[in-house]
């Protein structure tokens, strides 16, 4: 049976596909705030204020003990001086992972906006 996604057709649908419509806010370099956590809460509120949906959805990236990257979608659940954080079950694969190696990526996007936010860093654990 012959793979529909190395077909012609379904490369013409992709590039037909529309991809960051914007509207874009303007973003000014000098008036970007002195931490990445009022950053953040900066652009939060102005998801909000622009309706976006789930803009607390998030990509969370780890790496498995092969070494491969693996990611899923969390919810961010607060973030403070320690700095993002999200709610996961010790024994999961990303529980497992991130046991093994405290090293992760976050990554939200919200396309109403054309905006993306990646951040990056060592994992604690939290009870609560
Ligand atoms: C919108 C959305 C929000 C989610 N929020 C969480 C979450 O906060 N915590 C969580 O453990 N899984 C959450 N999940 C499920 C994860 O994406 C994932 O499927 C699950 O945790 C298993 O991941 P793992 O096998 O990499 O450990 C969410 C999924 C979606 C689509």
């Amino acid at each position: 049976m012959p793979d529909p996604t190395q077909s012609p057709a379904f490369r013409t649908i992709l590039r037909k596909t529309k991809v960051l419509q914007g509207p874009f806010h303007p973003l000014s370099i000098t008036n970007t705030p002195a931490t990445p956590h009022t950053f953040f809460k900066e652009w939060y509120q102005e998801a909000l204020d622009s309706n976006i949906l789930e803009p607390h959805a998030m990509t969370l990236s780890t790496i498995d003990s092969s070494g491969y990257p693996d990611a899923r979608v969390l919810i961010l659940k607060n973030l403070d001086s320690r700095g993002w954080h999200f709610a996961i079950k010790a024994d999961s694969p990303k529980g497992q992972q991130l046991a093994n190696n405290p090293r992760a990526a976050l990554t939200f996007y919200w396309p109403a906006m054309a905006r993306q936010i990646r951040v990056r860093g060592g994992c604690g654990v939290f009870a609560g």
